[in-house]
């Protein structure tokens, strides 16, 4: 069984983890920015680069010491090189490169927004054939799947990422950063009926999204009410995550319906929204449809998923060229 180090800096988590075969999860090891950018209201890209030049040689050290590993024991070592900010991909695709050359072995390059998209799958040596749901702060994506290797990007958003719009209306409702997660534990004491905001783009026709004018709705709706109080937060939360949630299940169910497929998945740090898990799970079960979800651990950003994507491209007999560049903007052709 092949043993992977898989180092993932794409945004603010410097996040090692090590893997043997597909499912032998050796280190999982995640030092979150979070509380750093929180105090700047989202993440500022050089403090991120900065702190993981900081943090990345402790985490690998940490991560091969879990394991109990040396260097010289890894059969390939693998980064994510995109998508995400240029600065911070750099620190882990120049970590993992300088190892691969000390110590010879062969270096992966791996796509952040694959590692999402398999993760559902985490632990299977063979991916099947489904429409997936990507959703996190930088992308959302859907993809018609065949199997690994095997994507087809069916719509993605026109403006903000779903995660984006999370974090933002959060900082204009005054919750802390990241937002999702706040807007989440709200959300559940309120009523998503109480106000009306928009679906952007749920009768285009099409598989695409836009999350800006929800965004620009609640601004609006804020400037018009001001400052919410203690009774209406939860109403407001309920009511803007209903308005994302709708249009995400619409849609994926829609490209599920127009490829003939069975099975469904949800990955990226807002498949961890627990209404959009609830209510997607709801009506699978209604349609028939099989759904899977990452598990714990590997919702928001981690290493380990990295790992598993890189495990598939081990097996694929895959390795990337140790002067391959990072790739920081989102390119549906090298998915
Ligand atoms: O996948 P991820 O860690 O990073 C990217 O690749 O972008 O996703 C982070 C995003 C953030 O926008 C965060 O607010 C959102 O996932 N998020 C959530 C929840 N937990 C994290 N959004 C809605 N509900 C949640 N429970
Ligand atoms: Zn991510």
């Amino acid at each position: 069984m092949p043993i992977l180090l898989a180092i993932e800096t794409s945004c603010d988590e410097t996040a090692a983890a090590v893997l043997r075969g597909f499912d032998g999860v050796l280190a999982h090891e995640i030092f979150s920015q979070a509380e750093i950018h929180s105090h700047f209201g989202g993440v500022v890209p050089e403090v991120a680069s900065r702190n993981h030049l900081v943090s990345a040689p402790a985490i690998i050290d940490s991560a091969m010491e879990k394991a109990g590993l040396r260097i010289q024991d890894l059969d390939a070592i693998a980064a994510t090189t995109g998508p995400g900010l240029a600065s911070s991909l750099l620190v882990g695709a120049a970590a993992a490169k300088g190892l691969c050359i000390g110590a010879g072995k062969p270096f992966l390059a791996i796509n952040h927004i694959e590692g999402h998209l398999l993760s559902p799958f985490f632990g299977h040596e063979t991916i099947p054939p489904h429409t997936a749901l990507v959703v996190s702060g930088g992308h959302t994506l859907l993809l018609d799947v065949e199997g690994f290797g095997r994507y087809r990007l069916l719509g993605r958003t026109l403006d903000d990422a779903a995660g984006e719009a999370f974090d933002k209306v959060a900082k204009l409702l005054g919750l802390g950063y990241p937002g999702g997660i706040e807007i989440d534990r709200m959300a559940r004491s309120g009523n998503p009926a109480r106000f009306e905001f928009p679906r952007g783009m749920i009768d285009s026709g099409d598989l695409d999204f836009s999350f800006s004018g929800l965004k620009t709705a609640v601004r609006t709706f804020l400037e018009k009410h001001g400052t919410p109080s203690v009774v209406d937060l939860p109403d407001i939360c309920a009511s803007f995550q209903a308005a994302v949630i709708d249009v995400l299940i619409s849609k994926l169910f829609k490209a599920a319906r127009q490829n003939s497929r069975r099975v469904i998945s949800l990955s990226g740090g807002v498949s961890a929204n627990s209404s959009l898990r609830s209510r997607s799970i709801e009506r699978a079960a209604g349609e028939g449809l099989e759904i899977h979800f990452p598990p714990q651990g590997l919702l928001t950003d981690n290493a380990l998923m990295i790992a598993f994507a890189a495990a598939h491209h081990l097996a694929a007999g895959h390795s990337h060229p140790i002067d391959s560049e990072i790739m920081p903007n989102f390119n549906p052709h090298i998915l």
